[in-house]
């Protein structure tokens, strides 16, 4: 049976620690194994698009991240279910895009960041098998995202413009049509 863990909210100092990285021998356990099946249903329970284990109290470096037909971003191109351990993102050029991010840890807030366009990411799978892979886009963002909660970051500490920050109905009122516009525009550069 998969639990559904709660979600720690801003702040919690677990949200600021580095999360630690995993040994091949400790992810191979059942213990780790079950937990990375309790964040995967923590985070299609809440609609996430990501969850990092430190969201749900566990200072290690795991995340999760899906986008299927999502409900909390209905524009959002999908993204199939990824397990990222230890996680290591290199950015591909200096090109970036202003995203527009919410999180589960951080109650009835967006705001706009600067996301890499293109990143490379170096990872473990849930297996213990090497990631080597590049990523664009939306899916580029939310790996950014992601990996940010694992060292301790939020997206509200890249809002650069404070006046971007807006409730979800304010959200939906003044600024969806243009960033769903914006994200279909990615879309058709990167394919993600
Ligand atoms: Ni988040």
């Amino acid at each position: 049976m998969n639990r559904i863990l709660s979600i720690v909210q801003v702040g919690h100092p677990v949200l600021r620690e580095p999360t630690a990285e995993l040994t091949p021998e400790a992810l191979q356990t059942d213990e780790i194994q079950q937990f990375i099946d309790d964040l995967i249903a923590t985070m299609r329970a809440a609609n996430g698009a990501g969850l990092a284990a430190n969201q749900v109290y566990q200072s290690l470096r795991i995340c999760a991240i899906e986008v299927r037909d999502n409900p909390r971003y209905p524009y959002r191109p999908n993204i199939p279910l990824t397990i990222l351990i230890n996680p290591v993102l290199t950015p591909v050029g200096t090109e970036m895009f202003e995203n527009y991010e919410g999180c589960l840890s951080v109650p009835n807030l967006r705001g706009k960041v600067q996301r890499y366009c293109e990143i490379d990411v170096s990872a473990l799978d849930r297996h213990g098998n090497p990631i080597n892979d590049r990523v664009r886009g939306m899916t580029a963002a939310t790996y950014q995202h992601e990996v940010d909660h694992l060292l301790g970051m939020l997206f509200l500490d890249r809002v650069e413009d404070s006046t971007s920050l807006v409730t979800w109905d304010n959200f939906e009122r003044y600024h969806r049509a243009q960033v769903a516009e914006n994200v279909q525009q990615l879309v058709a550069r990167y394919g993600s």
